[in-house]
């Protein structure tokens, strides 16, 4: 039996409808889009029109044209982050964040350029509250925080610290990574001001595509100057959106196999697939609870958790238990930090890590059996 348990690095396999819209465009309309008039270039436009209006409506942002295409999550962070913050802003971030979020900040820090104050977060991956209201300083610009942790599986208050930054007048920034796709996301509800995602995740596109959702009011200076197939004539790049942020031919086979993997979860239903997928990470969970050498690091959620599971054998290097799992058994996880030193300093994980088992819509019941099994032989040796 082969398993695939790496699904928070990138979910595999990907719907064959996704194969076979990619397929379609580079077979039978591969042009570039927003460029010449000819008729592909028009039908590869169409189709870069219409997954913009599908991920707006995802998300609720009121307008398709400030979805911004990135290559991944890391891409469209960095976008927002260095064209957003200006010389003297403060920043506002959890103790939870992934390095795609963490190094930007430090880095702009160590370039005299911000200041940032981290925000302590419990087991449960919740912010403490009272903790980020006491943060804000009179130049703080933005709260950035993770969405759902890649490492443990918690998931943020996002509507509540929404709530607190529109009060306070404070730009709220989302890293959407682990959850677009898993977990509804109201951009206006939680009153979120930039939505940053990854399309090869949950969203079942292939790697190379993500994006960014920014609201209206949010102005994201362009940091990538080039040729956008718009107001060619001008020395400048054009200042309004998509255009302000997208520069260069885009990845059009990417976005096409983007929009056939939103697709399939809207036709599936995303409460539908999530709810699958939890259910087998509690199956999981309950069968590793019988194991005694297993070291659970298990978030208190209630149910409400994303569809992965932090462990370690105890006595046994993450890496190893991850190398034997793949090696004698055909299983794949994650071991180590998982570019994220922030979270597990915050559960106490830190230096030595987890590994890490991630679940899709894709696994079924008896890889999860099979999972056990190996890790019971494993531990017996
Ligand atoms: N951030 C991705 C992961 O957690 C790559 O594996």
């Amino acid at each position: 039996m082969q398993v695939y348990l790496d699904n928070s690095a990138t979910s595999w396999p990907k719907p064959t409808s996704v194969i076979e819209a990619m397929a379609n465009y580079l077979n039978n309309f591969g042009g570039s889009p927003g460029r010449s008039g000819h008729k592909f270039s028009l039908l590869a436009a169409r189709e870069i029109f219409e997954i913009r209006e599908i991920i707006a409506e995802l998300f609720n942002l009121a307008d398709s044209e400030n979805v911004i295409f990135t290559s991944n999550a890391t891409h469209a962070i960095n976008i927002a982050l260095k064209g957003f913050l200006k010389k003297g802003s403060h920043v506002i971030i959890s103790s939870m964040e992934h390095n795609s979020v963490y190094r930007p900040i430090w880095f702009l820090k160590e370039q005299g350029i911000i200041d940032f104050t981290v925000v302590g977060c419990d087991n449960n991956g919740k912010f403490n509250l009272d903790e980020l209201k006491n943060s804000f300083r009179p130049n703080t610009k933005l709260v950035v925080s993770i969405h759902g942790s890649n490492v443990f599986g918690t998931i943020t208050q996002l509507k509540e610290i929404g709530f607190i930054c529109k009060e306070k007048g404070v730009a709220f920034m989302v890293d959407a990574a682990q959850t677009a796709g898993f977990i509804p996301i109201d951009m206006q509800k939680a009153n979120i001001s930039i939505l940053a995602f990854t399309g090869h995740k949950k969203l079942f596109g292939p790697s190379g595509i993500g994006g960014l959702c920014i609201d209206g009011n949010i102005d994201i200076a362009t940091s990538i100057h080039g040729g956008t197939g718009s107001k060619s004539e001008l020395d400048a790049h054009p200042d309004f959106y998509p255009d302000k942020l997208e520069a260069g031919t885009p990845n059009t086979v990417g976005i096409v196999g983007l929009k056939a993997g939103i697709l399939y979860i809207l036709n599936k239903g995303i409460d539908n697939l999530r709810k699958q997928q939890t259910q087998l990470t509690e199956y999981f969970i309950n069968q590793l609870n019988e194991i005694d050498e297993v070291i659970l690091y298990r978030p208190d959620t209630n149910g409400e958790r994303l569809s992965l599971v932090s462990l370690n054998i105890k006595n046994m290097i993450s890496s190893d238990l991850a190398y034997k799992l793949d090696k004698n058994y055909n299983i794949m996880v994650r071991a180590g930090l998982h570019c994220t030193p922030q979270a597990h300093k915050t559960m106490g994980t830190f230096p030595l890590g987890t590994v890490r088992f991630s679940i899709g819509c894709f696994n079924t019941e008896e890889e999860i059996k099979y999972t056990i099994e190996s890790l019971k032989k494993i531990v017996l040796i």
